[in-house]
């Protein structure tokens, strides 16, 4: 169990989800953090890592960093998206291993399951058909970190678990319009559309597809709880089990923002996976439920955004 005082890495700490893992353990009083900047750490690199965690020796490691994008950047940029992630994460689950860690919580994605799973998503239709192909290396990289967690469990009897968000958004998340995920992309769009007076807002897809939308505290507050009552290897989704389709999602934000002019869907760039929500039965069984309500969320976040961006 962690401890108050248990060294515990949180890498990826000033991205989206590893900067909510902060904030959670820290409320909860985990006050032994050990925190690098990309700059002070580049996880691609072995040699640096093993450096580290033999000089750190960390007890328990939260696996936030990533090459994280949208559905452009991971169409246009496959051979980093695979090649990061599969680095990333082999230099950290090494070395975690290496170093004697307790334990390691690995982040999945939703993208993960195939492309026509019935739904919503259980997880036993993990590797049981075709992935979507817009972010298949992603994906694929994905599958290698939870199959590595697996694999050094049964080999070597580590504690890796492997948890599966659906997508997720709040505070320090990625604004910027080239590679960023629908939601922050949807806020930033609404909101300049509105500042420059625009009559019409033109939006990518055809706002068909649906999606379910993780408020990242409550990420955070799954995390922490994993890292505290799940001991398996088998994966585990997190979520909302709620999904809503990107046209309502774009009304919700455009009701928030205030925009008072039409919405467009330009129905030629791509739309993804036509439907993603998780079956979140098995954290529920646990006794973890999400608290934010998406209204509630995408406020706190707009709000955000203006402070900060
Ligand atoms: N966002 C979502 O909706 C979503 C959904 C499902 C799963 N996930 C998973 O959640 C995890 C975190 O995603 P996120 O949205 O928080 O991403 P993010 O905001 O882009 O943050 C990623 C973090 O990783 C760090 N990083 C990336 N490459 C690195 C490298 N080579 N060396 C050192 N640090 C590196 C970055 O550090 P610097 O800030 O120092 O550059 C950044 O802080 C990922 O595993 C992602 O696959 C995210």
């Amino acid at each position: 169990m962690m401890k108050k005082h248990s060294k515990v890495y949180v890498a990826g700490h000033r991205g989206l989800v590893g900067s909510a893992i902060v904030r959670a353990l820290k409320a909860r009083g985990f006050g032994n953090l050990t925190l690098r900047t990309r700059d002070e750490l580049e996880l691609l690199d072995q040699k640096k890592v093993a450096d580290f965690f033999k000089k750190e020796k960390p007890e328990y490691v939260f696996l936030a960093a990533a090459k994280v994008g949208g559905i452009m950047s991971n169409k246009n940029y496959p051979a980093e998206f695979i090649h990061e992630n599969l680095v990333v994460q082999s230099n950290v689950i090494e070395n975690s291993y290496v170093s004697g860690i307790k334990k390691l919580l690995f982040l999945g994605s939703s993208c993960i399951y195939p492309r026509l799973s019935p739904q919503p998503i259980k997880e036993e239709y993990f590797l049981s058909g075709p992935l979507e192909p817009t972010n298949r290396a992603y994906a694929i990289a994905k599958i290698a970190g939870i199959i590595s967690c697996q694999s050094y469990n049964e080999e070597y009897g580590t504690n890796f678990i492997s948890a599966m968000p659906t997508n997720m958004y709040g505070p320090n998340d990625n604004f910027d319009l080239k590679n960023s995920h629908v939601l922050p992309a949807l806020i930033r769009k609404f909101h300049e559309a509105k500042k420059t007076g625009k009559k019409a807002l033109t939006l990518w897809g055809t706002g068909v597809a649906r999606r379910e939308f993780l408020h990242v505290d409550d990420f955070a507050d799954a995390a922490v709880f994993l890292m505290e009552h799940y001991n398996r290897s088998e994966i585990i989704n997190v979520g909302t089990g709620e999904d809503i389709s990107i046209k309502a999602l774009a009304q919700l934000i455009k009701k928030i923002v205030g925009f008072k002019g039409r919405v467009v869907w330009d129905g030629k760039n791509p739309d993804g996976m036509p439907r993603k929500r998780l079956d979140v039965s098995k954290i529920h069984a646990l006794g973890w439920r999400h608290q934010i309500p998406l209204e509630e969320g995408v406020r706190s976040t707009y709000k955000w955004y203006k402070q900060n961006k």
